[in-house]
């Protein structure tokens, strides 16, 4: 089976998961009706103060606290409340905003409840049963951070205690996002509700005169399995040993939050600041009147120059920035979508009150990392070991679990060639922690050939990322069939760090590995590095 019949089998597939092994039967989405609450804009986060960041003779910087906290809230006008863990008091969390270069601390409390909610396999690594039930560690992804603020998925801590990080930011602006990384229950915790916004913005940016203000929208979209009674259903196994499932898809869209949400949008040009926050649903972004958009952004920052799209495809943990323009649909209403599955309505007011901004024609320069830049090229594998029924077991990188030895060990400053060997049935996003990187191409080989003998067979030419992939990226589709390469700098700090899928049932179950970045001349790389960042 492909990704895309498994994508669209998935969500049928989960509903009968759900209906044979739990006592409460799943919601029919269509009992709901649609677009009758208002698209939530996630609150800011604010400084309470400012301190001190580490290091001598640092300068102050602000610090904001945000708590891990057990909440009941309404998906949707028509349900009863629902029960998720967040970061402050919904989900998403508040969005961390700050500008390239300007520090920040987070002070990340647990005061999450003793025991989870969800239900935990005690088989898989980290997660055994006598480990506390609600841990949690914050990561921000895609974020520049020192190892000892990166959210190492063993550095969790229980409920009661608290990690303060630091946050430099010495990089481009982009939409970044913080989620729980907790070893073993990462999938729960995010599925619980645990992730939220965190952007950077520049002077490059400043700039463009994009849509800002209210014509700026956060926009974290993710798929939930809804039981009647409106609560969050997670999929187990036939085996109740083993109750865990190797992908998760549900049967609603939430929008920040909201299933089925409304926006009323000024016939104008929209600045959409999107992240795809599902476990495992890969997006299809695309608008009900056949309307194109234009992509601005990806991951790590602006693209050279707009892409305009029809669709947008989002694997989990990626972001796209988008601009759709209203101006032509004046008095008109429709909805985005992802394949069929109706995400949020657009209500368009018969006129604008404000004037319009253009698109811009270029964005900032994405200067290619020639290979000869790379002093390394790795070949990793991604493999699925499956039952003798065909039940997928386990999914590993480089055929190597968690706890073995660190096997990627890159020089800091160094640039090096990673070659995801995807011999899977399925996509799977890869994401490298610190790092931005560049994805170099895809390539079809024959996995039966590359299994049996080792040896890769080409069978079609390489094929360049697509214009909207072809900036700065932190997650990379690993496409089935295909052998990806992505081009990396190992900048900023040396240290450990982890590589692995980004989705989050594969992540949970080895498919991520620890990497360290090695300095070289006792930090001296460092601090050269880290003056000529985000200049
Ligand atoms: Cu969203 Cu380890 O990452
Ligand atoms: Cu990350
Ligand atoms: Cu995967």
């Amino acid at each position: 089976m492909n990704r895309r019949t498994f994508v669209r089998n998935a969500s049928l597939l989960a509903l009968s998961l759900s209906r044979r092994l739990n006592a409460a039967p799943a919601l029919n989405p269509d009992s709901l009706t649609k677009f009758v609450d208002p698209l939530p804009i996630p609150e800011a986060a604010r400084p309470f103060g400012t301190r001190p960041a580490p290091g001598k003779s640092a300068p102050k910087v602000p610090v904001y606290r945000v708590a891990m906290r057990e909440i009941r809230t309404k998906l949707h006008r028509d349900l009863p409340e629902t029960r998720l863990w967040c970061y402050g008091g919904s989900v998403p969390g508040p969005t961390l905003e700050t500008r390239s270069g300007q520090g920040l601390l987070v002070e990340w409390a647990n005061e999450l409840p003793a025991k989870h909610f969800l239900p935990i396999d005690h088989s898989l690594h980290g997660a055994e049963a006598d480990q506390p039930e609600s841990r949690g560690v914050v990561h921000v992804h895609g974020a520049r951070t020192p190892p000892e603020s990166d959210g190492y998925p063993e550095d969790w801590y229980v409920p009661g205690k608290s990690r303060t990080y630091f946050y430099p930011n010495r990089q481009d602006a982009a939409i970044l996002w913080y989620h729980d990384h907790a070893m073993g229950i990462n999938r729960l915790n995010i599925y619980a509700g645990m992730f939220g916004l965190f952007l950077i913005r520049d002077e490059t940016e400043d700039q463009l005169g994009l849509p800002g203000g209210k014509f700026e929208i956060p926009l974290v979209i993710c798929d939930r399995l809804l039981r009647q009674d409106g609560q969050l259903d997670y999929p187990v196994s036939d085996d109740p040993k083993k109750p865990w499932v190797p992908e998760v898809f549900g049967n609603v869209m939430l929008a920040n939050g909201k299933a089925f949400p409304f926006l009323d949008v000024e016939p104008r040009l929209y600045r959409f600041r999107v992240l795809n926050a599902s476990n495992g649903r890969f997006l299809h972004l695309n608008l009900s009147n056949e309307q194109k958009f234009h992509q601005i952004g990806t991951d790590q920052g602006l693209l050279p120059a707009p892409v305009e799209l029809e669709r947008s495809l989002l694997a989990p943990g990626e972001r796209a920035d988008l601009l759709i323009d209203f101006s032509r649909s004046a008095g008109e209403r429709f909805v985005l979508r992802t394949d069929y599955f109706d995400i949020l309505q657009f209500r368009v007011a018969g006129a604008a009150a404000s004037a319009s901004v253009p698109l811009p024609a270029a964005l900032r320069p994405v200067p290619k990392t020639p290979e000869s830049a790379a002093v390394k090229t790795r070949t990793l594998t991604i493999i699925e070991n499956k039952s003798m029924k065909g039940e997928s077991m386990s999914m590993l990188l480089n055929n190597t679990p968690w706890h073995m030895p660190v096997t990627e060990n890159p020089k800091l400053g160094s640039t090096e060639i990673w070659t995801f060997i995807n011999t899977t049935d399925d996509s799977h996003p890869i994401h490298l922690h610190l790092v931005r990187f560049q994805i170099l191409d895809r390539r079809r080989f024959e996995p039966f050939i590359y299994q049996s003998r080792g040896e890769i067979l080409y069978t079609d030419p390489a094929i360049p990322p697509a214009p909207e992939e072809a900036g700065w990226k932190d997650t990379v589709r690993a496409d089935p069939g295909m052998v990806t390469r992505i081009i990396v700098k190992f900048e900023g700090y040396a240290g450990r760090y982890v590589w692995h899928c980004h989705i989050l049932e594969h992540e949970d179950n080895e498919m991520m590995r620890p990497y360290d970045v090695v300095a070289d001349s006792a930090g001296l790389i460092e601090s050269k590095d880290q003056q000529n960042v985000g200049a």
